[in-house]
């Protein structure tokens, strides 16, 4: 009980001190990042190699970078919660059919909303302020 209470307070807190975690939210958002994500995005938000753009023999796409070479930063908060809670299905069609898995069902919102002050700890400054920026002017 009083871990869960310290996880949730700790996301909370990363998720209101946006860009500047301290050193023990951060711990707590890495670890939840290693344990869900690295397999596919990498260790170090390097993704599946610097093809990530170009389509595997199966139509699937490899696991994109979450560091500044990606375009995670590209997406405002909300899609990215969205994306992260209900996975990549949604944009299946005939020629697409994702890999990225949905998290809802494992991961709290506060886990989410965690793994995402993480992946902003793999930006660029100016990275971090181009997607504060999209997320104050859009709802998505
Ligand atoms: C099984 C491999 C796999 C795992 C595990 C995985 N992802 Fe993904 N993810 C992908 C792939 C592949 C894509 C690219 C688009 C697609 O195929 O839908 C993607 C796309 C994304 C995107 C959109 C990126 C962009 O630039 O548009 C985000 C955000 C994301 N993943 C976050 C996460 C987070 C956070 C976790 C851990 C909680 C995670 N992913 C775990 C495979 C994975």
């Amino acid at each position: 009980m009083l871990s869960t209470l310290l996880v949730v307070s700790m996301a909370r807190q990363a998720a209101s001190v946006g860009d500047r975690p301290s050193a023990a939210v951060i711990e707590r958002c890495r670890a939840i990042y290693q344990g869900s994500c690295a397999t596919c995005h990498g260790v170090r938000g390097e993704g599946e190699g610097p093809g990530w753009k170009t389509p595997n023999a199966d139509g699937a796409y490899p696991a994109p970078p979450h560091d500044s070479t990606g375009h995670t930063w590209h997406h405002a908060d909300r899609l990215l919660f969205e994306i992260v809670k209900d996975g990549g299905a949604r944009y299946n069609s005939p020629t697409f059919q994702s890999r990225m898995p949905a998290w809802g069902a494992t991961l709290s919102d506060d886990d989410i909303r965690a793994v995402l002050a993480y992946i902003k700890t793999l930006w660029g400054p100016s990275e971090r302020d181009a997607q504060r920026d999209l997320t104050e002017r859009s709802p998505r």
